[in-house]
């Protein structure tokens, strides 16, 4: 991990949680997050856009976080069933993923929607947590790098900078399998990301680029360590904050 860059140790808790289960799991997390005084990371939950409210008011005055996992690209009208990153603020958020690869397949996502809710997320003064990654696939295929760069270049927000945009290098056969790619493999990857950004914007070398895909607390120091890696992005082992806090653990 960079010292120019703050961690962000972020979970997503995708399509999991009720208000009964996830109350002690934000409420344990608040607690330990409360015996730092003085972290050196920022901490992220992103629940359902239905435990938003609820998890803010419990994360008020601490240093948790809380993020939507989506946004519409508008700010209001006739989009039944959608959420707009205005009204993600208004609940509370600070953050908001765009453009995971889990929406890309089941919603069809393209770059240009990515971009287009990762604009709509700065435009409501949140945080871009812009997602990127390759299939198997693609990487089987030897277009790792293609893809990412494609991604990269055409996903990103206009206006892009480091305080308001993160990248999150997912790799898709990573994400919820237990594989992960090795520390080399990582390196490479998130090298090229920021030899992209290098190319798109000035401040660059202050984005965050997090690493997702299978972290837990029993790879995550490995994880942390590689160069270029600015914190994680974690599914599975952040739904309970035991799970979780141990991620946290290496950066805080
Ligand atoms: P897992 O940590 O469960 O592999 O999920 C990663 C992810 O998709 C986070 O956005």
């Amino acid at each position: 991990m960079s010292k120019q860059r703050r961690p962000l140790i972020a979970g997503n808790w995708k399509m999991n949680g009720l208000v009964g289960s996830a109350t002690p799991e934000l409420q344990e997390l608040v607690k330990r997050a409360g015996d730092h005084p003085d972290p050196k990371c920022d901490i992220l939950i992103c629940p359902p856009a239905t435990l938003l409210y609820e998890m803010v008011s419990l994360a008020e005055g601490s240093a948790v976080k809380i993020g939507g996992q989506n946004c519409h690209a508008n700010e209001s009208g006739a989009h039944t069933g959608d959420i707009s990153a205005e009204m993600l603020k208004d609940a509370g958020a600070e953050y908001c993923i765009v453009g995971h690869s889990e929406r890309r397949a089941d919603h069809g996502e393209s770059n240009a929607v990515v971009k287009a809710k990762a604009e709509a997320a700065l435009r409501a003064g949140l945080i871009a947590i812009v997602c990127v990654g390759e299939t198997l696939v693609e990487r089987e295929g030897d277009k790792t790098l293609d893809v990412i760069s494609d991604q990269v270049r055409n996903s990103l927000p206009g206006g892009a900078t480091a305080s308001n945009t993160v990248i999150a290098y997912e790799p898709v056969w990573a994400i919820g399998t237990g594989k992960t790619p090795t520390p080399e493999n990582v390196a490479d990857v998130h090298a090229h990301i920021r030899k992209e950004l290098g190319s798109m914007m000035g401040d660059s070398d202050s984005v965050r680029v997090l690493y997702g895909g299978s972290v837990k607390g029993s790879n995550a120091a490995e994880l942390m360590a590689v160069e270029n890696v600015d914190g994680a992005l974690v599914g599975g082992a952040s739904l309970k904050a035991v799970d979780f806090w141990p991620i946290v653990s290496t950066c805080i």
